[in-house]
């Protein structure tokens, strides 16, 4: 009795063994066919490619463009070709989780770039967390962005900081104590960005005249600024988007103030001047980099941008740029094209020289920069300071 049962056993193992090979092999059979489908490692990008941001979006994905391509030129990354695949979010808030939702989970893209506003990366933002995709926000700077959750990104600085360098600015070198505000109440960054210049203002012996508020579809903002005008400020601080800034620039002329207007990142765009023309000289605002900086960085991107799109590069065009390479450094770091190891090398960036400064990612999953404080003279750009987060002591440095 004692034999037959012994081979019964034997034969059984030998059975499940079989069998459990064989179902090894079928199932992986479906996935040998879809690597060899599609070998290139996918990234998702979602931008506002039209509507009124649509500057920011058009000069964000050349950056990522020419990223790619000089990558792939080389020979791609991990031995695979990037295919970068662009999302017109056209600036709306809705569009941007369609646009996010679709790169997961019909492009099963690896990472995702994008947005540029604070609000539309709020949306694709809570998609990616989800679905536990990595997603690097190039330039939005809204500091609830990146507090989403442990996939989400940023490789600017902060609104707390940019807020406060400008109110820095306005007390110490205008010499601009009065200051009227006028925000847009329906966006993440102009909201943020008026409580924190505020709060700066304040604390630096400022006050705030008048407060005032639009809202993106605006057209006519003279009934904010009729108000604005009586309350006889130094300055007017407008945190907004370079569309509705340029249109309020003419207004506020037209009503007869010549006082600086003072503003954001928000505000570049080649479109700024061309919007708001001679109503903008005198006027600053707050931004990334310099893109005339003589660091041979800046100036090799700036030149090699302008011959492959026969433009100068702005500001979007320059995070973007950088946002790429820090994905892409992560990618070839994990040796991996698995979400959680890409994640987990993105958190590890430590002085990457990007062209808009060097780049640590923090533990909040920030990166802390410096800002120029940009004036505008005769239609055109001027540096006027440079402002770095030591000197500033902002929230993360405290
Ligand atoms: N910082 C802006 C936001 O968070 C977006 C922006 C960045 C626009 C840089 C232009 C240039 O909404």
């Amino acid at each position: 009795m004692k034999q037959p049962l012994l081979l019964k056993t034997l034969l059984i193992i030998l059975l499940v063994a079989i069998f459990s090979i064989s179902c090894e092999k079928k199932s992986s059979q479906p996935e040998t066919t879809q690597k060899s489908t599609s070998d290139k490692i996918k990234i998702g990008v979602y931008y506002p490619l039209t509507g009124d941001i649509a500057t920011f979006g058009q000069f964000g994905k050349k950056g990522v463009e020419m990223a790619v391509a000089e990558v792939n030129a080389q020979g791609g990354l991990l031995g695979r070709q990037i295919e970068a695949i662009y999302e017109d979010t056209r600036g709306q808030q809705q569009d941007s989780t369609i646009a996010v939702q679709k790169l997961i989970d019909k492009d099963k893209v690896v990472a995702v770039l994008g947005e540029s506003a604070s609000t539309n990366s709020l949306a694709g933002g809570a998609v990616c967390q989800e679905k536990k995709i990595p997603m690097i926000t190039p330039s939005s700077t809204n500091p609830t962005v990146t507090q989403i959750g442990d996939y989400i990104f940023r490789i600017c600085f902060l609104d707390d900081f940019q807020g406060e360098v400008m109110a820095r600015f306005a007390v110490n070198t205008l010499k601009a104590k009065r200051v009227a505000v006028l925000y847009d109440n329906g966006s993440d960054y102009s909201i943020g960005l008026d409580e924190f210049f505020s709060a700066t203002l304040k604390k630096l012996g400022g006050e705030i005249v008048a407060k005032e508020a639009y809202q993106k579809a605006d057209v006519d903002f003279s009934a904010q600024l009729t108000k604005i005008k009586g309350s006889k400020p130094d300055a007017i601080y407008v945190p907004g988007y370079y569309t509705q800034v340029g249109q309020i620039a003419q207004q506020t002329r037209k009503l007869g103030m010549t006082i600086p207007i003072l503003g954001a990142d928000g505000w570049d765009s080649p479109s700024l001047i061309e919007i708001g023309k001679e109503a903008l000289n005198g006027c600053y605002f707050s931004n990334h980099y310099n893109v005339e900086d003589p660091d041979p960085r800046v100036s090799k991107f700036v030149g090699e941008f302008k011959t492959k799109y026969n433009s100068t590069p702005d500001t979007t065009a320059g995070l973007a740029y950088d946002a790429t390479y820090i994905l892409f450094a992560a990618i070839k770091k994990a040796n991996s094209t698995e979400s959680k190891a890409i994640r987990d090398a993105i958190s590890e960036t430590k002085n990457y020289p990007g062209i808009t400064g060097d780049i640590s990612i923090s533990k909040e999953r920030n990166a802390i920069k410096s800002a120029v404080i940009v004036g505008i003279e005769k239609g055109r750009y001027v540096v006027k300071e440079k402002m770095s987060p030591i000197d500033q002591n902002v929230a993360e440095n405290k």
